[in-house]
């Protein structure tokens, strides 16, 4: 009954779309193809610090947009979304967390606000969102959440990164069976090396290994796999023959000997 009414009520509330890392790469990309695809979206809300990279797509997209400039690892940050989700109580019909960021280098080498960071940005602020947002979904709304391919196996020099990325893999796995009976649907987004700004940030310590630049994919392509996994409801998404191929070779073979053989 309670359910009933709750979508009854929800009926009468702005459908919207919550999108962090939307400053750039697919996080942005994610943004453009919901503004475009999705029908029925009244507001995208993007979230990341640089405000002028998110007010770059005001007037570019149907959908309305609104521009949180936050760091959502700082919880007096994060207030600002919550204040605005309790004051609007709008339907949000697509959460998007794809802020993240990874360093490469051995742990110890990269400076601990480095490591502490990427634990901070990929794990912690993800399920912060997450918490804040989830009370204002209702049935048949998606949750994306960018993981990695890098989740499935252990990587020596993106120690921290990868680990962060089995975190988030593990927990969207769990969220979306928690979820399955509310309707909403969690798919964790496991592509491999994509090519965007992260690389920016990830080889100011040290160069990606020359197989990661040899599948680099079109972040436009994995953003439409993604987004049209969560749609049939899938729990993962993996982008790529080469991708899918490494994911099943993870779960064959031990992990000790895919270390050693690919020297990551
Ligand atoms: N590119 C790849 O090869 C690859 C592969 C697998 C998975 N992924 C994952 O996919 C997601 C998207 O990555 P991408 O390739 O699109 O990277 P990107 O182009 O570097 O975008 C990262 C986004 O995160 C935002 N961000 C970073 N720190 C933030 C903070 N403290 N608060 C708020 N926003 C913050 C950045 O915006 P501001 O700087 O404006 O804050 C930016 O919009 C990430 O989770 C990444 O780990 C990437």
């Amino acid at each position: 009954m309670r359910a009933v009414r709750q979508i009854i009520e929800r009926g009468t509330y702005m459908k919207i779309a919550v999108i962090t890392g939307a400053s750039s790469g697919m996080g942005r990309e994610a943004a453009v193809q919901i503004g475009n695809r999705l029908a029925g979206i009244e507001e995208i809300w993007l979230l990341a610090r640089r405000r002028e990279r998110l007010e770059e797509l005001d007037g570019r997209l149907p959908a309305k947009i609104r521009c949180f400039a936050i760091d959502v690892t700082c919880e007096k940050d994060r207030k600002k979304l919550k204040d605005a989700l309790d004051t609007e109580k709008p339907d949000v019909k697509i959460l998007v967390n794809a802020a993240g960021f990874g360093k490469i280098g051995r742990v110890g080498e990269l400076d601990i606000d480095t490591e502490c960071g990427m634990v901070r940005l990929n794990c912690e602020a993800l399920c912060a969102v997450t918490h804040l947002v989830l009370p204002h979904m209702s049935p048949n709304s998606r949750i994306v959440q960018f993981a990695s391919a890098a989740s499935f196996l252990p990587q020596p020099k993106f120690a921290v990164y990868a680990a962060t990325k089995s975190f988030v893999l593990s927990y969207s796995r769990a969220l979306g069976a928690e979820l399955r009976g509310r309707r909403i649907f969690v798919t964790a987004v496991c592509p491999g090396p994509v090519d965007t700004e992260f690389f920016d940030i990830a080889e100011t310590t040290d160069q990606i290994p020359l197989y990661k630049r040899l599948v680099m994919a079109d972040p436009r392509k994995v953003v439409k796999k993604a987004l049209r996994d969560s749609y049939m409801g899938r729990p993962v998404s993996i982008y790529g023959i080469t991708m899918k191929a490494f994911g099943l070779l993870c779960k064959v073979v031990p992990h000790d000997f895919l270390m050693y053989v690919l020297k990551t």
